[in-house]
């Protein structure tokens, strides 16, 4: 075990900011190096958290300094291009942002090159260590509700984005549970983008889970809010990053619990470090990240489809990708837009610049 766990960052973006607080709650992590091809950015993220050794070349880096933990906080297409290039490194962890990658198959070839270079591999579903979302849990877990019958959230910004994290909270709430089938479908009659991936305007998917609940999500059909609602036999519980609130026959009226415990992003490091050390399996490792993605993939894969899909989903590109390609979801007002354009800094972070 080392005395002093070097982490090296990829990506010096906001996120960046959130991996930083939580390496900095968690004794013997130190920050050591930076890297990002935006020379602003590199240096405002060094100046603001003192960091000496950055790096316009993420590569550069990985060869450089022995890390022992890599965090990428890069957007969604180079998640998976740098977790492997961190895991080819053999770092002892890596934490990488989520979604965890934009199809299955770079999920799948993430996992690969990680367990074949014995890297532990975490995806930063960091709500995973919200105290409010593993209240929920372990209240349901102890039948507070009686059995689960049906999960409800509702998110926008694309299936990736906000809904990968409300997908993973119905899975972890629910102590998860595999997928069985998905059914959805998705409007796209703009050519929207988010974070440079190409997005539907709206969708919705159906989810039955193998201990019996329903999930349902909304996406840009619904109040966006980090949380969910779950209806169990005998009770109810609702759930956002603040609080749960509880209604059961033995509570015979709504129950609010404040959230009280440690930070999130503090709680999923010093997991990466206790998984590290043999003492506990981290609660985003990979597995969890991709089951967030293969639900959205089969939502995708049902619309273009017309079908139920059963798991496990087994086209390894984006559906979606395939029905724009193909000509099935025409853009009637046409010309491309990103609604996370505000966060381009330079040409670097264009597709042709990375
Ligand atoms: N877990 C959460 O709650 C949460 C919240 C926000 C964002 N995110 C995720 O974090 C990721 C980053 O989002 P963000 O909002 O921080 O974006 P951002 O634009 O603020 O930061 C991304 C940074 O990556 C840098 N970059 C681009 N190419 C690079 C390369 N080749 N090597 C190194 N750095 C490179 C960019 O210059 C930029 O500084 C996204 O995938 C997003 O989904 C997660």
């Amino acid at each position: 075990m080392p005395d002093q766990y070097r982490v090296g960052i990829i990506g010096c973006g906001s996120i960046a900011n959130l991996h930083m607080m939580g390496y900095h709650g968690v004794d013997r992590v130190n920050v050591i190096a930076i890297s990002d091809p935006v020379a602003e950015a590199l240096r405002d993220f060094g100046e603001r958290h003192q960091i000496e050794k950055r790096y316009t070349d993420a590569r550069e880096m990985l060869d450089q300094e022995k890390l022992d933990i890599v965090s990428v906080c890069t957007w969604h297409k180079l998640h998976a291009p740098m977790t492997i290039a961190a895991c080819a490194r053999k770092p002892k962890a890596v934490l990488c942002e989520k979604p965890m990658a934009t199809t299955l198959g770079e999920c799948d070839e993430m996992m690969i090159v990680a367990r074949r270079n014995g890297v532990k591999l975490a995806i930063a579903h960091q709500r995973r260590f919200n105290p409010a979302w593993t209240d929920a849990r372990s209240l349901i877990a102890a039948g507070a509700i009686g059995q689960p019958k049906h999960v409800m959230a509702s998110g926008g910004q694309g299936l990736l984005n906000d809904c990968s994290h409300l997908l993973d909270m119905m899975r972890y709430v629910l102590s998860n549970p595999t997928a069985q089938w998905v059914i959805g479908n998705v409007e796209r009659k703009t050519d929207r983008y988010e974070r440079d991936i190409r997005i539907e305007d709206r969708s919705a998917g159906i989810i039955q889970f193998d201990n019996g609940t329903v999930g349902m999500l909304l996406q840009e059909l619904g109040p966006g809010r980090q949380g969910g609602t779950i209806y169990g036999e005998d009770g109810i519980i609702d759930v956002d990053e603040r609080r749960v609130r509880l209604l059961s026959s033995k509570t015979g009226r709504w129950e609010e619990r404040p959230s009280q415990g440690e930070d999130a992003s503090v709680g999923q490091a010093r997991e990466l470090v206790d998984w590290i050390e043999g003492k506990a399996e981290h609660r985003g490792e990979a597995s969890n990240g991709r089951a967030a993605v293969e639900i959205i993939m089969a939502i995708y894969e049902s619309a273009r489809l017309h079908e139920v899909v059963q798991m496990p989903v087994r086209t390894r590109c984006s559906p979606l990708d395939v029905m724009v390609e193909r000509g099935d979801l025409p853009v009637e007002r046409p010309g491309r837009y990103d609604i996370r354009a505000f966060l381009l800094r330079g040409e670097a972070m264009t597709p042709e610049g990375q």
